[in-house]
């Protein structure tokens, strides 16, 4: 079986040791093993673990403990996994025959649109788009900041816009044939959240035409959280997005621990689901890695024990709201040319730019001439934008977007003097940097088209 090449992750598995400054982590700081053992039983249990086969689909305790994090579940609706992507590939090699479509929410973390097309053959785009909240405008009606006057310059707040469903979109990419229907919410990399309307408008174009909702919440439980925008989930203390859990039959949620727990190092994740389609899934991931690990599967029951769980997900919160302003003050020094929607969840923003060149070429030079790895739009099939993570340390943060400065800098020189010169014909350095943003290009038709 082919599959495309996951560029996002083959670039990060490259070069995220190889950089002095690594802003394209998603997640925050994680926990250290102390932390999370921390008003746990003696840890001296942990020395006396047998270091045997758990239970395939995760222990009962965990698998509870799971359930009771979205409300009306009960430990046969979930599936313990390696993974939050490991969760993902086993839902849909499950659930996708060839011939099927799959419409994909976009942008996106790439790896569910190789999968659909791998599995199925076929995926089809649906958008979110940046609007003005009660608009029905697109980001070009808004213009980048400070450029086109669309948004108020120096507008961190979104200017009262934010990434939304496009619906019309959605409406175009469901068909009869469509056997599934991806969404990643909260979203990477935009950090949005779905409103109610939207999530009913999802529910009711799977209804239409009997697809099945993959909801990947892996971000669920790290919001931003301003002003009480997201609304208490049921049953579920604290101001966690709202789940698809519960909303249509033929639903399945994909998540896990790397993100929102800040936990990726213990490779958990899971699916929610219909009990009889979780027992089908097992029998497929049988064929893959059989059980989570031992060690992971214990670490996780203390980890969603409600109280704990709770402390995790109010660590990560308190991460994301101290750092976020810093980085914002940060975008605002580039007003000129940044646009920029703060996300509503997870670590990670997502800022436009408006320079003359392609983000696959600007993530390139800043690799090259920086030492500073972020992640270009393209690589989750939008155009020119980067993706900084600022879950770390803030004071490291700082430093890496000291070095995007340099060359941010560079290229506003470089546009003044096109600007003031007749065009001169490219250099070496600027064909192969044109060629870079073309190959980026060709990526992004891939996903779009
Ligand atoms: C939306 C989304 N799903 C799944 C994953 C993979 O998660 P894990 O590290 O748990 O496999 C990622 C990783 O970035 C992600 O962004």
């Amino acid at each position: 079986m082919r599959i495309d090449l996951f560029h996002m992750e083959r670039t990060q598995c490259l070069y995220e040791n190889a950089v002095e400054f690594n802003l394209s982590e998603s997640g925050v700081l994680p926990m250290q093993v102390q932390e999370l053992l921390d008003g746990a039983r003696d840890p001296g249990w942990l020395h006396a673990l047998r270091l045997k086969y758990p239970a395939s689909n995760g222990s009962e305790t965990l698998r509870e403990r799971i359930a009771l994090f979205y409300g009306n579940a009960g430990r046969d609706n979930v599936q313990v996994t390696n993974g939050g992507s490991e969760a993902n590939y086993v839902a849909f090699w499950g659930l996708l025959e060839k011939g099927d479509r799959v419409a994909v929410m976009i942008p996106n973390y790439l790896q569910t649109w190789g999968l659909a097309r791998a599995f199925a053959g076929h995926a089809d785009p649906f958008r979110l788009v940046e609007r003005r909240e009660g608009g029905r405008g697109s980001k070009r009606e808004f213009g980048r900041a400070g450029a086109s006057g669309g948004r108020p310059a120096g507008a961190s707040d979104g200017g009262g816009a934010r990434w939304a469903l496009d619906v019309d979109s959605l409406e175009r990419a469901v068909t009869k044939k469509t056997r599934v229907i991806l969404v990643t919410n909260p979203n990477n990399p935009t950090g949005a959240v779905l409103n109610e309307e939207e999530m009913d408008a999802i529910v009711r174009a799977a209804r239409r035409v009997n697809a099945w909702i993959v909801a990947d919440e892996v971000y669920r439980g790290a919001e931003v959280c301003r002003d009480g925008e997201i609304s208490r989930d049921a049953g579920v203390p604290g101001p966690t997005s709202p789940t698809f859990w519960g909303r249509y039959d033929k639903v399945l949620i994909t998540a896990g621990l790397s993100k929102a727990f800040g936990l990726p190092g213990l490779r958990i994740g899971w699916i929610v689901g219909p009990a009889k389609t979780v027992a089908r899934l097992c029998s497929y991931h049988d064929y893959l890695t059989l059980t989570p690990t031992y060690l992971s599967d214990r670490f996780a029951e203390i980890v969603m024990e409600p109280t704990r769980r709770e402390a995790i997900l109010a660590r990560t919160r308190g991460i994301i709201r101290r750092n976020l302003p810093r980085l914002e003050s940060w975008i605002r020094t580039h007003d000129d040319i940044f646009s920029y929607l703060p996300p509503r969840a997870g670590a990670i923003a997502t800022i436009g730019y408006n320079l003359p060149i392609g983000s696959v070429a600007l993530f390139d030079r800043l690799r090259l001439e920086r030492s500073v790895l972020v992640t270009p739009g393209a690589h989750f099939g939008i155009g020119r934008y980067i993706r900084i993570g600022y879950g770390y340390d803030v004071e490291y943060l700082l430093n890496g977007l000291a070095r995007i400065d340099e060359t941010l800098d560079e290229l506003k020189r470089g546009r003044a003097r096109r600007g003031a010169r007749p065009r001169r014909s490219p250099g070496p350095r600027r064909r192969r940097a044109a060629a870079a943003g073309r190959q980026s290009r060709r990526g992004l038709s891939r996903v779009t088209a």
